[in-house]
């Protein structure tokens, strides 16, 4: 094919792209990146830089993204309740969450085949997890779908079974953003099991919940071994962008070895990776700190309050909790299918009626305005 032919294909795309990112409601996508060191990063990768490995459990060469991925991990692991938490920069939570259980099955396995538990509304990235990890999984009731996973819950579920158990906690369920009750898991983990594990899918939550929430859900519950989410997401930031974090040294039990070739272990899922992306995660959340992200975070949810409002006004029933930027709500008709597609928006049918959910971006006023006057 020609270069000029090839162009005009890929101007198609893109203006495509340009058009169908401000619609894509219904999703957890970010519609534009917020990269404030464009230059730099289109040098690096003209560079290629590899990542292999987790750069917080390794010596790492001065002046090299590894370096700058350590501080990047150091830093957020801080924000997240533990400074001497391992993590990497992760394909996202699918790849966070298969992580979380994998670690979690060879930590417990001396003392049994564990079962996993999560809620019905959990991820399918932890029934992908389990299939792959063999584990058997048990999850909450479909009735329970607006109840958050919590001791009452897990202990219903678990009953008179002696196995390990790895908990699954959402920190914003994908389709509702409600919240499972952390402090209530861990209370009745510690206190009626010995051999537990407690993983954290906070792919959506993450940086809302644990910036902005006075009630820490992260590694300051000791219960908590590990935790992802994802700057794809809410950071605003390019796939892949996923941050995997667990306890100090936990990577060890799934590490390979394979100083046979190269000089250096890996202990993650996948493998090479990109330095570059890291290096510029790095930059951005030193430019943006706690308080950039954080005002970033109030932006999102003033156009929430926005939406919810002009939902009672129209008697339009919802749920959203406080600090996430998703908001669920029921219609009693279905929404007609070629509105469903231009938003990206899809229903789940529940007693309630058809439910919908939409996601919350700086960037979406109008859409929302739109999509409002249709219903
Ligand atoms: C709660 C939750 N966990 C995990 C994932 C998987 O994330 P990714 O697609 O980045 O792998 C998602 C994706 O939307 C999610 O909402």
């Amino acid at each position: 094919m020609k270069k000029r032919d090839i162009k005009t294909e890929l101007k198609k795309v893109i203006k495509r792209e340009v058009k169908a990112s401000k619609m894509r409601l219904g999703i957890p996508q970010p519609p534009l990146i917020q990269n404030h060191f464009l230059r730099e990063m289109t040098k690096l990768l003209r560079y290629n830089p590899n990542n292999i490995g987790t750069t917080t459990r390794m010596m790492t060469s001065e002046d090299s993204c590894r370096k700058l991925e350590k501080r990047l991990i150091k830093k957020l692991a801080g924000w997240f309740g533990d400074p001497d938490a391992d993590g990497y920069v992760t394909s996202g939570s699918t790849e966070g969450n298969i992580m979380g259980l994998w670690i979690a099955r060879e930590e417990l396995k001396k003392y049994g085949k564990p079962i996993v538990i999560a809620h019905k509304e959990s991820h399918y990235s932890i029934d992908k997890a389990c299939r792959i990890l063999d584990l058997e999984l048990f999850k909450t009731n479909t009735e329970n779908w607006k109840e958050p996973l919590n001791g009452k819950l897990l202990k219903e579920i678990i009953g008179d079974k002696k196995r390990p158990v790895i908990c699954v906690a959402t920190i914003g369920h994908t389709s509702t953003g409600i919240i499972d009750d952390v402090l209530s898991i861990s209370n009745y983990l510690k206190e009626n099991h010995k051999h537990i594990y407690l993983h954290l899918d906070a792919a959506i939550g993450g940086l809302f919940v644990t910036l902005t929430e006075s009630q820490k859900i992260d590694f300051s519950r000791t219960e908590v071994q590990s935790i992802t989410f994802d700057f794809h997401k809410y950071g605003l930031f390019y796939y892949p962008s996923g941050i995997f974090m667990c306890r100090k040294d936990l990577q060890s039990k799934i590490i390979n070895k394979i100083d046979e070739y190269v000089s250096i272990f890996d202990d993650t899922l996948i493998g090479s990776r990109s330095g570059t992306i890291p290096a510029i995660m790095w930059a951005n959340i030193e430019y943006l700190e706690k308080r950039g992200l954080i005002d970033r975070i109030d932006h999102i949810i003033k156009n929430k309050n926005i939406f919810i409002k002009e939902l009672v006004s129209k008697k339009v029933r919802y749920i959203s909790e406080e600090r996430m930027p998703v908001v669920c709500f029921f219609l009693d008709k279905k929404i007609p299918d070629n509105t469903e597609l231009k938003y990206r928006i899809h229903h789940i049918k529940r007693p309630e009626g058809y439910c919908y959910t939409i996601f919350f971006f700086p960037e979406y006023s109008d859409s929302y305005t739109n999509l409002l006057k249709s219903l």
